[in-house]
């Protein structure tokens, strides 16, 4: 079966979060249940840099405002289509966000020309490929359905929308209407408008022939006023056609058997490994190397979604407790000032890293003993994933996807034998603290300690499950 992935990023090409890692690893799982994978890519720098030869494909005279094409390749595992329009795409560093730090304001028109063409390749753009369902992920893609309705072809594929974060829905002037291509009558309660503007995800939802989120939890709560963001509605009278496929981890990429950005390769048979890593991000961090102290990590984009702006009120308990804490992470400028600012205060006991690192993130989960993961919501979230598969204990809301993957260290589960880490709810400071005094008493008590990283490793956390899930579900639409 051939499906056609349209996302604005793809890892190893380009990554901002979460996205990147699931539409870079979906296709070679998808693959395993006989699903042929093409994914249709904006032609950024970073992008068209990485196609060696690539045949054009299609040639769009006029797209939105200038020449473009579509340039078909190999690229790290991954069958792309790249959508080479300069006049649109050729523009370095983050996809969304000009160097100044603004939305780039032709953001509107970038991004549907990415679902236009992603629309018109599913409606048989490419004589010799017909894919039988098109795959769009979150709003930067989900014109796609819309156009599909509104071009009202007898052949199409069928259409699948995965929300990974409700927060960003992509909401524009309406006034761009007819440069999008779509009709006046479009411009409804029943089409793409939503309260006074274009919503873009809500198009989404509204057009496509199936909704999936990335956990059963958050398919749950998005149905509620106070997750749903504005389109609960929408999504409850979505109702059966919505359904949450939680999210895996690419175990090429998470190994820690053979993983190269570690300073120490470990098994669940013998963590002696993770003993490097640790030191490695001490050193780094410049963090004490004190055996005793129980190591807290962070590796998240700092927001407020993430909780991360409780870090300065936790970071007294978690030192009380005689622990570490080790943070990775880039984002609002408040909250890396804040942490900069703990590490500043409490040298040797806090570390921080602004930035984005790759490798660190992969030590610190080789090396860390726990990982804080304190979101108000997480769609899916996948630090804890790979957590739970480099043997740190994750410690987390218990919410959406969080809530799905982590089994809580409870008095039952313990004597069950079954717990992998620690969750807490609401997310509050005095929470926080309560889960922190929990993991830390937990962490002395050894053999206790050692179960729940075992058990964590031994959890399957792949995408063979997931694969599964989509696989089915594209063939329902397609039929
Ligand atoms: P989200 O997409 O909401 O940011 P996810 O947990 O789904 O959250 O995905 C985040 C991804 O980005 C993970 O692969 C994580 O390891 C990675 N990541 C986040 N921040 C950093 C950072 N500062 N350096 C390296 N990797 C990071
Ligand atoms: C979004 C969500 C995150 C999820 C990721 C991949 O970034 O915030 O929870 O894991 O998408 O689906």
């Amino acid at each position: 079966m051939e499906v056609l992935s349209v996302a604005s990023e793809a890892f190893p090409l380009v990554k901002t979060g979460g996205l990147a890692d699931v539409v870079g690893a979906l296709p070679a799982a998808l693959a395993e249940q006989d699903v042929h994978v093409r994914t249709l890519l904006p032609g950024y720098p970073g992008v068209t840099d990485a196609l060696r030869g690539g045949e054009t494909v299609h040639l769009f005279e006029q797209l939105f405002g200038g020449p473009a094409r579509v340039i078909a390749a190999r690229v790290g595992g991954l069958d792309l289509l790249v959508l080479d329009a300069p006049h649109l795409f050729a523009r370095r560093g983050n996809p969304y966000v000009s160097p100044a730090g603004q939305d780039w304001p032709d953001n509107p028109l970038r991004f549907a020309a990415l679902a236009r063409a992603g629309a018109s390749i599913a409606q048989g753009l490419l004589p010799a490929w017909q894919p039988a369902v098109v795959h769009v992920h979150d709003w930067q893609a989900a014109l796609v359905p819309a156009y599909l309705h509104y071009d009202g072809l007898p052949k199409r594929a069928g259409s699948v929308i995965t929300v990974h974060n409700l927060a960003f829905q992509g909401q524009f002037p309406t006034l761009l209407l007819s440069s999008l291509g779509l009709p006046p009558s479009a411009l409804s309660m029943d089409g793409v408008e939503y309260y006074g503007s274009i919503g873009y995800l809500k198009a989404g939802l509204r057009f496509a022939d199936a909704i999936t989120t990335v956990s059963p939890t958050y398919a749950t709560e998005i149905r509620t006023a106070e997750a749903g963001m504005g389109l609960d509605g929408l999504i409850r009278q979505r109702g059966g056609m919505v359904q949450g496929i939680l999210n895996g981890l690419d175990d090429d990429v998470w190994d820690p058997t053979t993983d190269k950005l570690l300073a120490g390769r470990f098994s669940a048979g013998s963590l002696a490994g993770r003993i490097a890593n640790r030191a490695a991000v001490r050193t780094r961090m410049g963090l004490a190397h004190d055996a005793e102290a129980p190591l807290f990590a962070v590796i998240s984009r700092l927001t407020w979604q993430k909780g991360m702006d409780l870090l300065p009120a936790i970071i007294p308990t978690l030192l009380a407790g005689g622990a570490q804490l080790a943070v990775l992470g880039a984002g609002d400028g408040a909250i890396e000032a804040a942490v900069q600012g703990a590490a500043a205060s409490y040298p040797g006991q806090v570390g921080a890293v602004i930035g984005y690192d790759e490798a660190l993130a992969h030590q610190i989960q080789g090396g860390a003993d726990a990982l804080l993961v304190p979101s108000r919501f997480e769609p899916c979230g996948l630090t804890q994933l790979s957590a739970l598969r480099y043997g740190t204990v994750p410690v987390v809301a218990r919410t959406g996807g969080l809530a799905d993957t982590v089994i809580d260290a409870s008095p039952m589960a313990l004597a069950a034998g079954v717990a992998t880490g620690v969750q807490f709810a609401p997310v509050s400071p005095e929470m926080v603290d309560a889960a922190i005094h929990r993991t830390i008493a937990i962490f002395h008590d050894k053999p206790v300690w050692q179960k729940m990283q075992a058990n964590g490793m031994a959890t399957d956390v792949s995408w063979r499950d997931p694969a599964r899930r989509y696989a089915a579900l594209f063939r329902s639409v397609a039929a």
